[in-house]
């Protein structure tokens, strides 16, 4: 399985040939606004899946955009989310809260996050969440946005996880210690963090970050914009 970071939450897993982009924020990502350079060099390989965790802007903002080139992908995401967008002509497929699901890459798990989830002109996104992605590579949860939050003990009790993508920049979503927290919850000691530095309200010293981690004996993983990692 493959990771590459993207900015952001925005990320792409590639499973069993399958490429599946997470949380699409990159035409109006200010990372890439600001340092007028393109994200387009970083997706190289056609999309098959959307995985949309919640209806913030900064996480559906490039769905249809994405839709539109690669018009044979499939948007997954909550029964909201995917009303919205099925209604724009999107292929979709909606989910709750609830069992685990059969796709070609594996089985997965839309699970709960503690956060909040309109679109940006205040239409209902549903309840936030998260996936919970097991594979025969291994298994992946995605946290989406969520503050700290006790049911998460109950992720690891579907099996062991080899990695958890947690937010770590705080303010609207955990902390770097609160996450550190998560992954004790989660009983995993591999984290790959997101949702920090892109705006300033969730700056973090990154150095410091991976070294809090180490402290605990957790590994986080840091990776540049475009950097792939195997998991
Ligand atoms: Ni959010
Ligand atoms: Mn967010």
């Amino acid at each position: 399985m493959k990771f590459t970071f993207l900015s952001h939450s925005t990320f792409i897993l590639k499973v069993h040939e399958k490429n599946i982009l997470v949380d699409p924020f990159l035409s109006e990502n200010p990372f890439f606004c600001k340092k007028q350079f393109s994200w387009k060099k970083y997706i190289v390989e056609p999309i098959d899946y959307i995985l949309v965790t919640h209806a913030h802007y900064d996480h559906v903002c490039d769905v249809e955009l994405f839709h539109k080139i690669y018009p044979n992908s499939l948007v997954i995401s909550n029964y909201e989310i995917s009303n919205f967008f099925e209604k724009k002509g999107i292929k979709t497929y909606g989910v709750n809260y609830g069992s685990f699901i059969s796709f070609p890459f594996g089985k997965l798990k839309y699970v709960w996050a503690l956060h909040s989830s309109s679109f940006v002109n205040g239409i209902y996104g549903g309840n936030p969440g998260g996936f919970l992605l097991h594979t025969d590579e291994g298994n992946i949860y995605v946290s989406g946005d969520t503050s700290l939050m006790y049911d998460m003990k109950i992720i690891p009790t579907f099996g062991k996880l080899k990695y958890s993508i947690l937010p770590i920049g705080g303010r609207f979503t955990m902390d770097v210690e609160e996450a550190i927290i998560a992954s004790d919850f989660l009983h995993c000691e591999k984290i790959i963090g997101v949702h920090y530095n892109t705006f300033d309200s969730i700056q973090i010293d990154e150095k410091n970050a991976i070294k809090s981690f180490y402290q605990k004996g957790k590994e986080l993983i840091i990776l540049n914009i475009g950097h792939s990692v195997h998991i």
